[in-house]
């Protein structure tokens, strides 16, 4: 064999070592971080059950924290990403033909405002970071509406991450992992109240996704961790959404039209947003405008 043949081959060999040495490194990284605990106690806090407090549970549920938009219309559960390079994401079956009768009340609220699941395993993908500000009033309302969920007894099937999601993951490139984005001495209040403040307007903003998905400074951009196809977010603030009117404004979020007869791709979940009520609808408005311009892409 000529000399040159050979190092040839010691070289792909080399090069093919390495690769199935990172491949190696990404699994028994990423199965490490999948199964890391977090030793943070559920700590119970009051919940009322009354119809009041079910119905204000099933519309923040709906209409500000949109968890039907991942987890089903039924919560049911579904498929949410199938990317050939990222993997499949499946938002499970949160009703009491699923997951629901294995959780305490305490534990739903553990892995709603904290990402924890009931085992002490992070939830992946799940905005928790978005719904640790909560208040326990609006988590309680949420938990309690929960358990008046008709049951639905599909199992949609297990989250798998493949080669691109798992090196996310290994290499901390997107934070997929919920407790990873969740602040550990943050305590969110007790009650707020509805009302059109600058406060109210923020915290719909932050519980409703806008920040998670917009950015936390609302400049847009590609939202971290979905499939490179998925619409980047918008700009909302000054630079992105000032010539719009607020009855403009309004009207997207209400039907997903703009003002030139376009619509709204699905990715933003302007069918939840639809069924704000007038005041959260207003508190809303006045918090985008409050917020400082930012250029596009800086989210
Ligand atoms: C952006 C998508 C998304 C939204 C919105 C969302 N979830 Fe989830 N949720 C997930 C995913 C994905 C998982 C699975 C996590 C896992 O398997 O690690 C999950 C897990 C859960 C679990 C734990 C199930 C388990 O595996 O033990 C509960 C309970 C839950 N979600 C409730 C909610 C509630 C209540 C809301 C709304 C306040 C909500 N989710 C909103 C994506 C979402
Ligand atoms: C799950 C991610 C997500 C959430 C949550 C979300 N958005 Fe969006 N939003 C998007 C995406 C993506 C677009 C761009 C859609 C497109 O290109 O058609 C968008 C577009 C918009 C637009 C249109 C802007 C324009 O100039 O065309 C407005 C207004 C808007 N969002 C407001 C909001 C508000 C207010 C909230 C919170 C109540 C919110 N969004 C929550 C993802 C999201």
């Amino acid at each position: 064999m000529p000399r040159w043949m050979r190092w040839t081959g010691y070289a792909v060999g080399t090069v093919v070592l390495l690769a199935g040495a990172a491949v190696g490194y990404v699994y028994a990284a990423s199965t490490h971080k999948a199964n890391k605990r977090y030793d943070i106690p559920a700590t119970p806090i009051t919940i009322v059950h009354d119809s009041a407090t079910i119905a204000r549970g099933r519309h923040f549920a709906t209409a500000i924290g949109k968890c039907v938009e991942c987890h089903g219309d039924d919560l049911g559960g579904k498929v949410l990403v199938d990317d050939p390079a990222l993997g499949i994401v499946i938002p499970p079956n949160i009703t009491n033909g699923g997951l629901l009768p294995s959780y305490s009340d305490a534990e739903l609220v553990r892995v709603i405002r904290q990402g924890i699941k009931r085992d002490g395993r992070s939830a992946i993908v799940m905005p928790s970071d978005d719904y640790q500000y909560l208040t326990d009033e609006d988590v309680g309302a949420i938990v309690a509406y929960l358990r008046t969920v008709p049951a639905v007894t599909r199992d949609p099937g297990p989250t798998r991450l493949r080669l691109v999601g798992r090196t996310l993951v290994a290499t901390n490139l997107v934070p997929l992992y919920a407790a990873e984005r969740t602040s550990r001495t943050y305590r969110a209040p007790a009650h707020l109240e509805p009302d059109t403040s600058l406060t109210y307007g923020a915290y719909l903003a932050n519980t409703g996704g806008c920040t998670g998905c917009h950015g936390p400074g609302l400049g847009g951009g590609p939202i971290p961790g979905m499939p490179p196809e998925a619409a980047p977010a918008a700009n909302l603030t000054p630079t992105g959404i000032g010539h719009l009117s607020d009855a403009q404004l309004e009207r997207i979020l209400r039907s997903g039209e703009r003002p030139d007869g376009s619509t709204l791709k699905p990715d933003m979940p302007w069918r939840y947003t639809a069924l704000m009520s007038d005041l959260e609808m207003r508190a809303t408005i006045k918090y985008l405008r409050s917020v400082p311009a930012k250029a596009y892409g800086t989210r």
